[in-house]
C-alpha cells in the first residue's frame, strides 16, 4: 500500500454559499466512477434512499450538508421560521433510512447549531452560514475519527494480517479511511502485510462491488468469497480475526450491522476466531437499551428477487428483505471507537470508553 492513498471523495461539499452537494454514486461502482451533483433537497433523499451514498458516516455527513443545501432557498425567512424549516428538513431526510444513527445525529446536530444560533439573535443568512460551518465539521471531524480508529484498532489486527469483513465499511462509507477498514489501512501503512477475504453481501453487493474494489485500489490483498463461503474459509483456518462496521450500536454494545453480519459473528465464535466492530462514536445510540429496539430497515424484495435488473426469482414469489441483522454483545470481541478500545464489551465499558476524550 502506498503511503498515502488517494481514495475518491464520498460525499463533498463544493462552492460557498450557493452549494452544491457533490456525490460519488456508489450504485454505478465498480463499473463507473461517476460522480452527481444534487442541488434540491429532494434529490438528497433519493441519493440515501437508493444508496448512492452508503455506509452509516457516509450518510451521516450528507444529511448534515442536505440540510444546508435545503435552507439555501430559505434565507428570506424570518429567523423562527428559517429553524422550523430546518426541523422539518431533518426530519425529511432522517425518513429516508432508518437504521444509521448518525443519519439523525448528524441532521439533527445541524438543527441545534442552527437553533443556537438563533436564539443568540442570528439573522437567517447568519443561520444558513451556520448550518454549512456544523455540516463541514461533521465532515471533517468523521475523517480524523477514522484516522483515530485505525490506529486504536491496528493492535486487533492479527499478525498474519488474514481477516474477513462483511460488507463495505472503508473509505466508501466514511468521509476518510473507513472504520472496520482503518485498522487494516494502518497496519498496511505500517508496512504489514494484510489479505482480506471480502464476503459479495447479498442483496447489493457491497463487497463485491466496493471493498474489493476499494481494497484492491489501496493494493491490499483481496480475496471475494460468496457470503455462503464464510464458514468454510473459517473451517480451513484461512482468517484470524473478522472486523466489520456498524449502522447503530446499542448501550449493552449489542451491534447492528448489514444483514448477513450477525451469521459471520456466530461462525467467528464456532471457530474461536476474534470478531471486531469498528464504529466512531456517531454510531452509539445510548438511549436504546439492548439491540432488539433498534429500527431495522426493510428494503424492496425486488432486491432479492430482481436483482440489478436481472428476475432471478418466480414473479409471484414473496421475499423477506431485513437490509440489517443485530449481534449480540456477548458475540463481539471488542469495539473499536475514535475514543478508546471497549472490551469486554458491556455497557460499563461502553460507556465509560465513551466519554473518554477523543483522540
Ligand atoms: O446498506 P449500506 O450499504 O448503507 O450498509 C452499510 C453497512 O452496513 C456498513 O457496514 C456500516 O454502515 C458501517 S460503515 C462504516
Amino acid at each position: 500500500m502506498s503511503e498515502v492513498v488517494n481514495f475518491p471523495r464520498t460525499v463533498e461539499w463544493r462552492g460557498g454559499l450557493p452549494g452544491i452537494l457533490r456525490l460519488l454514486d456508489q450504485t454505478r461502482l465498480p463499473l463507473e466512477e461517476h460522480y452527481v451533483e444534487l442541488r434540491e433537497l429532494a434529490a438528497v433523499h433519493d441519493a440515501i434512499l437508493r444508496l448512492v451514498v452508503r455506509g452509516a458516516p457516509a450518510i451521516g455527513i450528507a444529511a448534515g450538508y442536505g440540510v444546508a443545501l435545503g435552507l439555501q432557498t430559505e434565507r428570506a425567512l424570518a429567523p423562527a421560521v428559517f429553524a422550523a424549516r430546518a426541523r422539518a428538513i431533518a426530519a425529511y431526510l432522517e425518513s429516508a433510512r432508518p437504521t444509521a444513527v448518525n443519519l439523525a445525529w448528524a441532521a439533527r446536530r445541524v438543527v441545534e447549531r442552527v437553533e443556537r444560533e438563533q436564539a443568540r439573535g442570528a439573522d437567517s443568512g447568519a443561520l444558513l452560514e451556520a448550518a454549512l460551518d456544523e455540516a463541514r465539521a461533521i465532515a471533517r471531524e468523521d475523517e480524523a475519527m477514522c484516522e483515530a480508529m485505525g490506529a486504536h484498532g491496528r493492535r486487533l489486527v492479527p499478525r498474519s494480517g488474514r481477516v474477513l469483513t462483511h460488507c463495505n465499511a472503508g473509505a466508501l462509507a466514511t468521509g476518510g479511511i473507513g472504520t472496520a477498514l482503518a485498522p487494516l489501512y494502518h497496519a498496511a501503512r505500517a508496512g504489514q502485510k494484510i489479505a482480506v477475504y471480502a464476503d459479495e453481501t447479498r442483496p447489493l453487493l457491497q463487497g463485491a462491488r466496493l471493498t474489493a474494489w476499494e481494497l484492491s485500489r489501496a493494493g491490499l490483498d483481496v480475496t471475494l468469497i460468496t457470503d455462503s463461503m464464510a464458514a468454510r474459509v473459517m473451517a480451513e483456518r484461512r482468517v484470524d480475526a473478522v472486523f466489520v462496521g456498524s449502522d447503530r450500536i446499542a448501550a449493552n454494545g449489542d451491534v447492528c450491522n448489514k444483514i448477513g453480519t450477525y451469521g459471520v459473528a456466530v461462525l467467528a465464535r464456532h471457530h474461536g476466531i476474534p470478531f471486531y466492530a469498528v464504529a466512531p462514536s456517531s454510531t452509539f445510540d445510548l438511549t436504546l437499551a439492548h439491540g432488539g429496539l433498534i429500527p431495522i430497515e426493510e428494503r424492496d424484495a425486488e432486491e432479492i428477487c430482481a436483482g440489478f435488473g436481472r428476475r432471478t426469482a418466480p414473479k409471484a414469489v414473496r421475499a423477506y428483505n431485513p437490509a440489517f441483522d443485530v449481534t449480540p454483545a456477548a458475540l463481539v470481541s471488542a469495539i473499536v471507537t475514535e475514543r478508546g478500545v471497549i472490551e469486554p464489551v458491556d455497557e460499563k465499558n461502553v460507556r465509560a470508553v465513551l466519554s473518554a476524550a477523543s483522540g
